[in-house]
Parts: C-alpha cells; sequence; structure tokens
C-alpha cells in the first residue's frame, strides 16, 4: 500500500517539471560542503541518474533484488574512498527532497512525508552502510 501512495506522490513530482532543478537548488544550499562536492557536476546527467535512483530506492520495499543491487552501487560510489559522502549528509538530502516535494506534488501533507520517509530509509541504511 505505502509503495503505490510513494510511487503516486513521486510521478507527481516527476511530471510537475522541474522537481529535481528545484531538489537541487535547495540541496546546495543547506550547506557549504554539499555545493563543494557538485562543483564540477553536469547537472543534466546528475539529474537524470537521480531520477533513475530514486524510482530503485522505491521499489526496494518490493524485494526488488535490480533495485537493491542499483541502490548498492551508489553506496559504494558515495563511500569514503569515492565522493566520501559521511552519513550525517542524508538527513539533509532528506530534507531537501520534502521540501522539493511540497512545491511540486500539490497532494504533499505530513502523513505522506512520514510514508516516504519509512520508504526511504531502508535505502538510506543500504547506501550509508556502504560507506
Ligand atoms: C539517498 C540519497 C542519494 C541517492 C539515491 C544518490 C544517488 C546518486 C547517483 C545515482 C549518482 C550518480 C553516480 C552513481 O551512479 O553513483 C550520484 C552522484 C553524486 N552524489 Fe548522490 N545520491 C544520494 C545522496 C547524496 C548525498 C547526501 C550527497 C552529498 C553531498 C551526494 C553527492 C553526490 C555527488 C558529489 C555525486 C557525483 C556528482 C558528479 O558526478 O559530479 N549524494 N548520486
Amino acid at each position: 500500500m505505502s509503495y503505490e501512495i510513494v510511487k503516486a506522490s513521486y510521478d507527481r513530482c516527476c511530471e510537475s517539471g522541474d522537481f529535481f532543478e528545484t531538489f537541487y537548488e535547495i540541496f546546495l544550499s543547506k550547506s557549504p560542503e554539499i555545493a563543494e562536492k557538485f562543483k564540477n557536476t553536469d547537472f543534466k546527467k546528475q539529474k537524470s541518474h537521480i531520477k533513475a535512483s530514486i524510482a530503485m530506492m522505491i521499489r526496494l520495499g518490493k524485494g526488488d533484488a535490480k533495485a537493491y543491487e542499483a541502490i548498492e552501487r551508489v553506496g559504494v560510489s558515495h563511500s569514503k574512498s569515492q565522493f566520501d559522502i559521511e552519513p550525517r549528509f542524508y538527513e539533509l538530502w532528506f530534507d531537501s527532497f520534502c521540501e522539493a516535494a511540497v512545491k511540486h506534488d500539490k497532494e504533499w501533507n505530513e502523513k505522506l512525508k512520514l510514508i516516504w520517509k519509512e520508504r526511504l530509509q531502508d535505502g538510506i541504511k543500504v547506501i550509508t552502510d556502504k560507506y
């Protein structure tokens, strides 16, 4: 049930136009350390990577093995020896995601936020466990 709710919310975000533009604008403004990490990033590519990987995080809870492997790969690229994304940044990532969703999902509310949080926390754990 929560899968369908989150999937529908994500579809509304993706169809609203510029959701990922809003997300990165908010996320990069959260801390100079985050902005620094993305200083050489091609955002056209990055937006399509993040769009696909959030879809994988949503599928994770359904016991989808392909989704699990994809999220593990994100964990490897974000680990200390590669992009070096400390686990403390993921809370700001989630806050930024929700702030962007407030603007792009017209059905957003606090209850939906909790359902999203529950859905994404497993994926975030898979990623941060690889740090
Ligand atoms: C659940 C949260 C996140 C997901 C799903 C995610 C996903 C991704 C994906 C799919 C890529 C493309 C490269 C790859 O496939 O590994 C990427 C790149 C990157 N991510 Fe994340 N990410 C997350 C959180 C973060 C956080 C918290 C930071 C902190 C600053 C971050 C920083 C970066 C950087 C610096 C890159 C490389 C950008 C470049 O190519 O210049 N990510 N991320």
